[in-house]
């Protein structure tokens, strides 16, 4: 049984036809759809906001997992939340004094809630926050750009996860998944993988869906 969740990153879909790549990416197989929201402070780039998570919403069934790489992500959970998010993930680095607040806002959304660190950040600080989020994203490139290159070292944090999670924390990867680092990541257990330029830079999406099991 294959039980990796793959969540297509829609930064590298194309934008004026964001329903129809959804579809696209529903008829392909995937079950998540990865929706990244930068704020050009916590990341030097300026992505989607919660308008376009909110059309979104209208027309897919799909998971709408929500990546946050904005400063302040306390102020933004409701209105993510209201517009149809179904997971939202923040990053430890933009709320590391305030986390267990941050986690449980978006729990009383009724929404799951998960926790991101960038290549840099100690994997060990997050530990005592892992039995109250629903997920852990390990970034493997430094976010703010897609179609960057595989940071081996990141994906050493993955085995620290597993050791420390509770069974049932879902263990996501983000940032330069392909076929080859897809594989790397689920041997050292992920069991969710983000991927954008590989999918959606792919002649046929399913066969590129069907590379990264
Ligand atoms: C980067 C984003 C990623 C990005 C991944 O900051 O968080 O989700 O879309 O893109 P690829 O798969 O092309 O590395
Ligand atoms: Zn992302």
């Amino acid at each position: 049984m294959n039980k990796t969740i793959i969540s297509p990153s829609i930064l590298s879909a194309d934008f004026a036809n964001l329903e129809r790549e959804i579809n696209a990416i529903e008829e392909a197989g995937a079950a998540w759809v990865h929706i990244d929201v930068m704020d050009g402070h916590f990341v030097p780039n300026i992505t989607i906001g919660v308008p376009v998570v909110k059309s979104l919403r209208k027309v897919t069934k799909l998971i709408l997992d929500t990546h946050l790489m904005i400063e302040n992500p306390q102020d933004y959970i409701k209105p993510f939340a209201q517009a149809g998010s179904d997971i939202i993930t923040f990053h430890y680095e933009a709320c590391a004094d305030r986390v267990g607040d941050v986690i449980s806002l978006i729990k009383d959304c009724g929404k799951l809630a998960g926790i991101s660190v960038k290549p840099k950040t100690d994997v060990r600080e997050i530990i005592p926050f892992l039995d109250k989020v629903d997920l852990v994203l390990i970034m493997t490139v430094e976010p703010g750009f897609g179609g960057q290159e595989f940071m081996h070292e990141c994906a050493m944090k993955i085995p620290v996860i597993k050791a420390n999670a509770p069974d049932n924390l879902i263990i996501q990867v983000d940032g330069g998944i392909n076929n080859i680092t897809a594989k790397i990541c689920t041997s050292l257990g992920a069991n969710s993988l983000v991927a954008g330029s590989y999918v959606f830079g792919h002649q046929d999406y399913k066969q590129a869906i069907k590379n990264l099991y």
